[in-house]
């Protein structure tokens, strides 16, 4: 099988996940959905037929495990697990490829291997992360912190803008809630980790090169805060005498914007908003935001955090609203593991193309997975740097290219244990 075809294979396949959505005309697909379901029950059979063993946990994560050789070609036995792998799971409208071309790109490497009966001196572990985003429940890395055995106990109670519980949806979805710590992985045979996702970002582009090799990624905390005013009548309240919530809110989101411009590295955003109750003819009484703040060091993100309860509070009290704020979670900065990373950039120097090395602003499954065992991360070119968004578009060329790296490095991998 040619690199292109599986090229082509993987740009079709997303194109298949695409098709599942909660919505007609655009791709949402959030954590436990039925749409969820049918991508897990289509990419278990593309595992299958790739040579995996499939099972899924109780959060809904799939992973498909291709055994090892036998013995290694040196006569040693085989022994450990490399993982692959990236998310189902989408944002609201979103593109078709942040996550699925991870996961793709890592079953057409598994499929490669298969095709040719080849089997590595390790196993290989491709796992599918039911979710990443965390747009249903408000935290990220749902998929993968259960996995890396991180998962906060306290998340169950979350409720979806349905008023659903967690655990709820962990049932309908057909995982056990009350097991969830047992899913968590044992660390002990673990070789590493490997995830493949678009850039979400302009530099390869601008560089004019098909892949890159991450270098860190970036902390962030995510929060969700309410003001709460007096709602009224819009014709009888004079201004001065109002408690309006949207009005703090609006200052909120502008002092958000001013710590982010003031802040060196800091990108801070507001990508939430809900009025209540919500009518032209009403001041609105409550303002609940959510508050997205990312940083490569984790201290100046805490202190800009700070700044901005402290900011928030100030805007409460000249306004007589008042503000809860809850944190909904964070993760620290990672940086990728060294070797492994070289690992990689040798593989994309080996396959022809220059490996540069970039940081990521966005997070990834590899956040979680770094507390389990080393990780790295290869970046794939993609159209103007969107992300989140429908337009996302990648080339097959560089699809090829990805699959051809990723494939070099656990060769690569292999080599180091003995392999040939
Ligand atoms: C995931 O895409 C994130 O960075 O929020
Ligand atoms: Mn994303
Ligand atoms: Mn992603």
């Amino acid at each position: 099988m040619s690199i292109e075809v599986s090229a082509r294979a993987v740009l079709e396949r997303c194109d298949i996940l695409a098709a599942h959505s909660e919505e007609p005309d655009r791709l949402t697909r959030r954590y436990g959905t039925p749409p969820m379901t049918h991508v897990n029950d289509v990419v278990a059979g593309w595992m299958r037929a790739a040579g995996m063993v499939v099972r899924r946990d109780n959060i809904g994560n799939l992973i498909g495990r291709y055994e090892a050789s036998e013995t290694s070609a040196a006569g040693v036995g085989a022994s450990g697990t490399f993982l692959l792998g990236s998310h189902l799971d989408t944002v609201r409208d979103a593109g078709r490829y942040d996550g699925p071309l991870g996961v793709l790109v890592a079953l057409a490497a598994v499929e490669r291997l298969h095709a040719r009966g080849q089997r590595l001196p390790f196993a290989l572990e491709l796992l599918a992360f039911a979710d990443e985003e965390g747009v249903r429940y408000h935290s990220g890395y749902l998929g993968s912190s259960i996995y890396a055995g991180r998962f906060r106990a306290e998340t169950l109670r979350a409720v979806d803008d349905d008023g659903i519980p967690l655990a709820a949806a962990i049932r309908a979805f057909g995982g056990d809630p009350d097991a969830l710590a047992g899913d968590a992985r044992a660390p002990g045979d673990l070789l590493g980790y490997c995830e493949v996702h678009i850039e979400q970002g302009p530099v390869l582009e601008a560089r004019d090169l098909p892949v890159g090799v991450v270098s860190s990624i970036q902390g962030q905390s995510r929060m969700t805060l309410g003001f709460t005013g007096e709602a009224g009548h819009a014709g009888t309240v004079p201004v001065s005498m109002r408690r309006d919530a949207l009005g703090a809110a609006s200052e909120f989101v502008l002092a958000v914007e001013a710590e982010a411009r003031g802040t060196g590295g800091l990108v801070a955003t507001v990508g939430q908003l809900a009025v209540e109750p919500g009518a032209s003819n009403v001041i609105p009484g409550r303002a609940i935001l959510s508050l997205d703040v990312r940083h490569p060091d984790d201290a100046t993100r805490a202190a800009a955090g700070a700044r901005l309860r402290e900011h928030a509070q100030e805007i409460g009290r000249s306004r007589q609203v008042t503000l809860d704020w809850r944190e909904l979670g964070q993760s620290r900065s990672v940086t990728c593991d060294t070797h492994l990373s070289a690992l990689l950039a040798r593989a994309a120097t080996d396959s022809g193309y220059a490996a540069l090395s970039l940081p990521s602003g966005a997070g990834h499954d590899g956040v979680m997975l770094s507390r389990l065992t080393g990780i790295a991360m290869l970046f794939v070119r993609c159209k103007g740097g969107v992300s989140h968004n429908p337009a996302e578009s990648v080339r097959q060329e560089d699809v090829a290219v990805a699959i051809e790296v990723l494939g070099r490095f656990l060769s690569l991998v292999a080599a180091e244990r003995g392999e040939p």
